[in-house]
């Protein structure tokens, strides 16, 4: 509830900003608190309702998401380099329940997050963490999954646990929480910037664990498993370093998509699509 008063009073300032433009169904302009929308198309959203088509996209009958993909199972490409991953096959039903058509954009992981930031893509899902900062910039739907941060390490490693981590050499990909971490202070919890090496995708950096310019590597715990089951002599330490909620990054301004998508996730959740979805790509143990 907390963060969803400071999400109000956020949206409150930028409709005093934009408050002149707020008739021209840019989106920004909604919210359940609101008393009078200044636009009659205001969705009313709750969870029992239909899902909306009062929203906008950047591309009229598209909705473009941004994602990083080499984050299995979340998203990466097969061998015909087409998408697929839990997070591609999630926001194609969305776009079906909001009659859209989905748009991949495949880029770096940062800079899928500023695209949606910035406007260049109405969503991003890229297993991607919610968190203070993040939200700053950005919306986030509900969470649709758990993630943890785990340790991989070569199988006749002394590092036996996160304890174990101090003063080693920490490879993690560039700009995700595992990179957030691991470079923070001590005090913080984290081992300094100067053990912390960022990488362009978590594989690069398990292939410096491979190759011994890595003592560790830190990353979320289903690409993990994948990297250790595709890399002999590789494995994933029982201690975790961190449990985080996955959620669909939304354009700030756009609230009535995030709206029409917290709505459409809900029903996937409820129907049963979402879990066979999941199940395809992640065999419980
Ligand atoms: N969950 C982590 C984060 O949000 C890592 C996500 C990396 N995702 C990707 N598609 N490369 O920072």
């Amino acid at each position: 509830m907390k963060k969803y008063a400071k999400f109000i009073s956020l949206l409150l300032a930028v409709m005093m900003f934009a408050g002149v433009f707020a008739g021209c169904g840019g989106g920004s302009n909604t919210t359940s608190t609101e008393p009078s929308a200044p636009a009659s198309t205001e969705p009313e959203t709750t969870s029992t309702e239909p899902v909306s088509a009062d929203f906008t996209t950047i591309t009229e009958g598209v909705l473009t998401m941004s994602t990083n993909a080499e984050f299995p199972p979340y998203e990466m490409t097969d061998d015909n380099g087409d998408y697929i991953g839990i997070d591609v096959e999630v926001a194609k039903a969305i776009a079906d329940k909001l009659g859209l058509t989905l748009q991949i954009n495949d880029m770096g992981f940062d800079a899928a997050i500023t695209a949606c930031q910035n406007g260049a893509s109405d969503i991003v899902m890229a297993g991607l963490t919610v968190s203070p900062d993040r939200e700053a910039i950005i919306n986030f739907s509900n969470t649709y999954a758990k993630g943890v941060q785990v340790v991989i390490v070569t199988e006749d490693s002394d590092i036996a646990s996160i304890d174990d981590l101090e003063g080693k050499k920490i490879g993690t990909q560039m700009g995700t929480t595992g990179y957030i971490y691991c470079s923070d202070t001590p005090e913080n919890g984290g081992y300094g910037e100067e053990n912390v090496t960022g990488y362009d995708s978590g594989i690069t950096a398990v292939q410096a664990l491979i190759n011994g310019q890595v003592d560790a590597v830190v990353i979320d715990n289903e690409p993990a498993k994948v990297f250790v089951q595709e890399n002999p002599g590789l494995k994933i330490l029982d201690t975790e370093f961190a449990n985080e909620d996955y959620a669909i990054g939304v354009t700030k301004s756009n609230t009535a998509l995030l709206d029409a998508i917290n709505t459409a996730l809900t029903e996937l959740m409820n129907d049963g699509t979402f879990q066979s979805i999941v199940d395809k790509y992640i065999t419980a143990e």
